[in-house]
């Protein structure tokens, strides 16, 4: 028998990605998020719930972009600290030691060492409680070569994403490739029920 746990923002998993931007002085800042996902294919976009009281909101409000980088597992303790740590109080490239990097295509930074970057520009915003939904379209992404598969294609085994679970606040490594998407599914269609 399920059990109620009431109103609660549990939708497993979430990614724990992490947003560049610039502050006001050119200073590049991470931030990590998990209310995240990709959100529409025409225009290519990706949305991004940012609390109105952090740094990366002030930023994204005044340069309209931002980047989001897929760190790998090996990236776990930078990427929890870039979530600890508002960018108004430390400078949080110096303390991890990763590298910023500009943008070719928006005014934003990203993390060289992630294997993952969406270049956005914001498409619309809406607030909603103290949070802001920025869409973003996403301008170009880069991706090093040694993630890449056979189809030239970001392979999720090689970039090695996080996977968060909310609630319990914790974070995972990915597991074994179960299936191909968009087609086990299908078996379903010829077996005998
Ligand atoms: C795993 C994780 C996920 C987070 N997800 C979000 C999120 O989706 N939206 C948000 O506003 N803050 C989120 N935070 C909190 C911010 O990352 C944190 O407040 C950060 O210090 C803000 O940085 P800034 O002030 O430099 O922008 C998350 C933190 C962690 C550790």
């Amino acid at each position: 028998m399920k059990k109620s746990l009431g109103p609660k923002l549990l939708g497993l998993p979430a990614p724990a990605w992490v947003v560049g931007t610039y502050g006001p002085d050119e200073k590049p800042n991470a931030m990590t998020v998990a209310w995240a996902s990709i959100f529409c294919s025409a225009p290519p976009c990706v949305g991004l719930s940012i609390g109105q009281r952090h740094y990366t909101h002030e930023n994204i409000l005044a340069r309209r972009a931002f980047t989001v980088n897929v760190g790998s597992d090996r990236y776990v303790k930078e990427i929890d600290y870039f979530g600890l740590v508002s960018g108004r109080d430390a400078d949080k490239f110096s303390v991890t030691g990763l590298t910023p990097v500009r943008s070719e295509k928006v005014d934003a930074p990203y993390v060289a060492e992630f294997p993952l970057v969406l270049e956005c520009v914001v498409y619309e915003e809406h607030d909603a409680g103290w949070t802001t939904y920025f869409v973003g379209e996403i301008r170009d992404v880069k991706a090093d070569e040694d993630v890449l598969g056979e189809n030239g294609l970001p392979e999720l085994g090689k970039v090695r994403p996080l996977i968060y679970g909310s609630g319990v606040r914790q974070y995972h490594c990915l597991g074994d490739h179960l299936a191909p998407a968009y087609s086990i599914g299908r078996e379903l269609e010829t077996e005998d029920n």
